[in-house]
């Protein structure tokens, strides 16, 4: 079956009062929401099962943030290090995660990764090779052995462009600039079904309506709603987990937000942009403005690559502390390093300090700061499926939460993307194929497209401050370390801002539809920064990512995940336990040195 076009009255030079009302209909078995490489392996997986499969993604679809990725991906392949195991990979990553990542979804990943590697070997990821012909692995931080696989630093959009092939080569259809407004969603008897989707043309406005038996939710985290973050203006901007929430699902672990110790300070138009992992890795050193190799007091014996969330705040630390560079930062410096080694290994960093002020980087140091990077969090889903609760919905990718807990191990997200967007694809392609009746309520869909019509409207107030003053208030209250004075202080100026965010002012253009993304984006934003904000007032305690001034203790009784979901349209947060390790993995991690608490909290 192709993607059919129902309904032909759309011009695309119409705006939007011609529009109300009106859209087109696409029909598959499985859609897709969001064309970076969790949605791509997903719709990869889904077509080769035997479905009639549609990708749609806002962005154009080389461009998702998949490309920004840039230091490996993770698999105890043990082509370097002989004894890696996916055992051994299970603990660093349980164990970094500080126990409230989901067992099974961790074995999952560990065992699958291997093979999801060889198979993108396969279908041409140009990964780095030892002279043997092996793939090559570099060390990244709090791994026991060097398991992550690269391609220079640009293992991302490598990754991207070698699944674009695949998806291309296997005739699936991608619609690009597409923006989601709604998941539809029947509910009988008590149980939610997911039918498609609404979304419309960010460039002509055109809405359409895709019906489809099951879903796939890949559309990517929130980050970008911190003031530094290593996301691109407009992406991760909370859209998944606000399509989730509001369809029903519920979010866990939202406060687990990673933040990168190693983002760029200036100039201010790039402040937070990624300097990858691979500078450490590689032998990159941190040192503050006395010329000291500060991580000898915060991890003696990993050092730089000691775990992310520790080294963050260390880089803080020293910062707040006053040991920062003239442009709050501290240096990281590689200029030991032969030049050769850096324009092979870090081709894309040379190339980006040159370019944005004319450093040279095998001579001088960076500077760089802690950068919001990665939603730990995210849509609560089975291990085993990736199914979200309402029914013909799954999720994959950085929008669902269970493997990293409290602290992700550089390197497992590009892994995870491949294992789940896969495992995501298949089970929503079986969902599709045991589907016996299906209701599409046809006034689910008018709901949702009123709401477009109710939202491109003029109003008092512009989307783009406002969604500042939400990364001003994530950035000052909800970032590297919080207080509960803080957190509520924060909770109180985003409602005056999701007040504000009702009076938005929508004009459709001659450029199209970009103020109606941006409305959206803010509504997405604010949604998942009270997810985010609510989850960090719940959990007193210090643990990982999230470190409280007013809690400096990791809690046992805190081993648990916090869950947000929508009762009676407000946001409700409850925590559930951690499953128990099967024994053999229980003995694996007990096994494993005693987590060092020294250094963690420090003001
Ligand atoms: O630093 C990095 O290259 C980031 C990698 C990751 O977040 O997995």
């Amino acid at each position: 079956m192709v993607p059919v076009d129902i309904l032909g009255e759309f011009s695309p030079t119409k705006r939007c009062e011609k529009m109300s009302g009106k859209y087109r209909t696409r029909i598959c078995n499985v859609l897709v929401i969001g064309s970076g490489g969790a949605g791509l392996r997903s719709a990869i997986a889904a077509h080769q099962s035997g479905c009639e499969v549609l990708v749609i993604g806002k962005r154009i679809r080389n461009d998702a943030h998949t490309t920004l990725a840039a230091g490996g991906i993770n698999a105890a392949l043990g082509t370097v290090d002989p004894d890696d195991d996916w055992v051994q990979h299970f603990v660093d990553t349980y164990q970094e995660g500080y126990h409230i990542g989901d067992p099974k979804t961790v074995e999952i990943l560990v065992k699958d990764a291997p093979e999801r590697v060889n198979e993108l070997v396969d279908w041409g990821a140009p990964f780095a090779k030892t002279e043997d012909g092996k793939l090559d692995q570099r060390y990244f931080g709090a791994h026991t052995y060097r398991r992550t696989c690269y391609a220079g630093d640009y293992t991302g959009r490598a990754i991207l462009n070698t699944l674009v092939s695949k998806v291309e080569e296997l005739r699936i259809p991608i619609i690009d600039m597409i923006y989601v407004s709604k998941l539809l969603v029947n509910t009988q008897n008590g149980q939610k079904q997911c039918f498609g989707a609404v979304g419309f043309d960010i460039n002509s406005g055109e809405r359409t309506v895709f019906l489809s038996d099951s879903v796939v939710l890949a559309a990517g985290g929130h980050t970008r709603i911190w003031r530094r973050s290593s996301s691109r203006r407009d992406e991760n901007t909370g859209d998944a987990m606000r399509l989730a929430l509001h369809a029903g699902c519920k979010l866990a672990d939202m406060e687990m937000v990673q933040f990168h110790p190693t983002g760029m300070v200036h100039p201010e138009s790039l402040a937070g942009t990624l300097v990858t992992e691979a500078v450490r890795g590689e032998g990159g050193r941190l040192v503050n403005s006395e010329g000291e190799r500060y991580m000898e007091r915060y991890d003696s014996v990993r050092m730089e690559l000691s775990t992310r969330d520790r080294v963050a705040l260390a880089n803080y630390t020293e910062i707040q502390e006053g040991r920062g560079t003239a442009n709050n930062g501290v240096f990281l410096d590689i200029s030991h390093v032969d030049k050769g080694l850096i324009l092979e290994k870090l081709p894309r960093m040379y190339r980006q300090f040159m370019e944005s002020q004319m450093l040279d980087i095998s001579k001088d140091p960076m500077e760089v700061a802690p950068t919001a990077h990665y939603s730990m969090g995210g849509v609560v889903v089975d291990p085993e499926t990736h199914s979200t609760g309402v029914g013909g919905l799954y999720a994959a990718g950085e929008c669902t939460s269970g493997v990293h807990g409290a602290n992700r191990l550089g390197g497992n997200s590009l892994a995870e993307i491949l294992v789940f967007g896969k495992i995501a694809g298949e089970e929503a392609a079986q969902f599709s194929m045991d589907l016996n009746l299906q209701m599409r309520n046809r006034d689910i869909i008018k709901e949702a497209i009123a709401e477009l019509d109710e939202l491109t409207t003029p109003g008092e107030e512009l989307a783009r401050p406002l969604q500042r003053a939400v990364r001003n208030i994530m950035w000052n209250h909800c970032g590297v370390i919080r207080s509960g004075e803080g957190l509520d202080q924060a909770l109180s100026e985003l409602m005056e801002v999701k007040e504000a965010s009702k009076d938005v002012d929508v004009r459709p253009s001659a450029e199209g539809f970009s103020d109606l993304a941006l409305a959206l984006d803010l509504l997405g934003s604010i949604d998942s920064a009270e997810a985010t904000i609510r989850s960090a007032i719940a959990r007193k305690e210090s643990r990982g990512a999230h470190q409280r001034s007013d809690f400096k203790e990791m809690e046992s009784g805190e081993t648990v995940n916090y869950v947000v979901e929508l009762i009676d349209g407000q946001q409700t947060v409850s925590k559930t336990k951690v499953d128990d390790l099967p024994e053999e993995l229980q003995v694996a991690v007990d096994a494993y040195e005693q987590l060092s608490v020294e250094g963690r909290l420090l003001e």
